[in-house]
């Protein structure tokens, strides 16, 4: 699959796609932020689970190559709800698929992209979702056996299901060299006592305790919101070690009331096609905006804005591309307007 950014990076795609003399399909290139949706189904009714977000990318601010996911957060505070998305993407699948007669049992995972101009679907998976499961299941207070056997019988009853309303974030920790190359075979060590409240889901960890695979496991902190549930994760993962370890500090870093107060801000603006930034000395806090895409820009960083004297600590874009800062000390979001710059 190849996702260019620009239209010179487009042809080329489309020249090394035909010179294969493969089959090959163009779709619409989609912009805005990624949203999973899981979905228990008995064949005829569908029970969303609370919403996730995945964080697909090795770097902090969405950069970096690809993951098998690197951390997730559940509930999604988008503008969309589960019961919205689930009769718009899931209900028909399993209508059609009843009237067919092979109806759908099991776990449907509907990959969402929120766009400009509403939710896309990207695919959808026939299983729970990785690492969103570790997030969203331990928000699921009825028992899993229960709920899947009553999928299995055709009797999901969604009134009997009972989901917390608490917030969970989940955090991976992956050996080094990750996602190209991991370097594995280093011991674990977690300092956890019994009784931490905090979850630890293995991965790629060997019978020995020692690191197995690019992804070696993952904690779920669990909290009244997201930015307790964050603390709660990053706390239980400050207790385990391994030679090399890459987490990502700014799980979800999109999702506004998260806390995010210690993260240097970064942000792709995905309808700009711009890496945005701010940086801080002192008093001093500069915005920047490189597009990306364009060599000729790229060589030169534009100052979007100067700040003085704020604490300007998160961004964040929404779906029109406008970009969003936390200033911890005003304890107020601030829009940045770079088109305006
Ligand atoms: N989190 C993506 C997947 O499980 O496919």
């Amino acid at each position: 699959v190849a996702v260019p950014a620009t239209d010179h990076e487009t042809v080329e795609a489309i020249n090394d796609a035909a010179a294969t003399g493969e089959t090959f399909v163009l779709e619409e290139r989609l912009r805005g932020p990624e949203c999973s949706l899981l979905a228990l189904c008995d064949g005829r009714t569908a029970v969303a689970l609370p919403l996730s977000q995945d964080h697909k990318r090795i770097g902090e601010g969405d950069t970096g190559p690809n993951t098998g996911g690197m951390g997730a957060y559940a509930p999604a505070p988008i503008p969309y709800s589960a019961a919205e998305l689930l009769a718009t993407f899931v209900q028909p699948i399993l209508d059609d698929l009843r009237a067919k007669g092979t109806p759908y049992v099991g776990v449907l995972y509907a990959g969402l992209m929120l766009t400009a101009d509403g939710p896309r679907l990207i695919e959808y998976n026939v299983r729970f979702g990785d690492p969103e499961t570790q997030a969203v299941l331990p928000l699921l207070e009825s028992d899993l056996a229960e709920v899947a056997m009553s999928c299995t019988r055709g009797e999901l009853d969604p009134g009997a299901i009972q989901v917390s309303d608490a917030a969970a974030v989940t955090v991976v920790a992956a050996s080094p060299g990750y996602p190209a190359a991991p370097v594995t075979g280093s011991p674990v060590t977690d300092r956890a006592e019994p009784g931490d409240t905090a979850l630890r889901f293995d991965a790629g960890v060997d019978a020995d305790g020692n690191t197995a695979g690019g992804r070696v496991l993952a904690v779920t902190g669990l909290g009244a919101d997201l930015a307790e549930a964050r603390s709660a994760a990053y706390a239980r993962m400050d207790l385990v070690d391994f030679d090399g370890m890459q987490v990502r500090r700014d799980i979800g870093w999109r999702a506004p009331g998260a806390g995010l107060g210690s993260y240097a801000a970064l942000a792709y603006d995905d309808f700009a096609d711009a890496i945005v930034f701010a940086a801080r000395r002192e008093d001093q806090v500069k915005i920047y905006r490189i597009p990306v895409g364009d060599p000729e820009s790229t060589k030169s960083v534009a100052v979007l804005q100067e700040r003085e004297g704020q604490s300007l600590k998160r961004l964040a874009t929404d779906q029109n591309g406008g970009i969003y800062l936390f200033d911890w000390e005003r304890n107020a979001i601030l829009k940045v307007d770079e088109r305006s710059e």
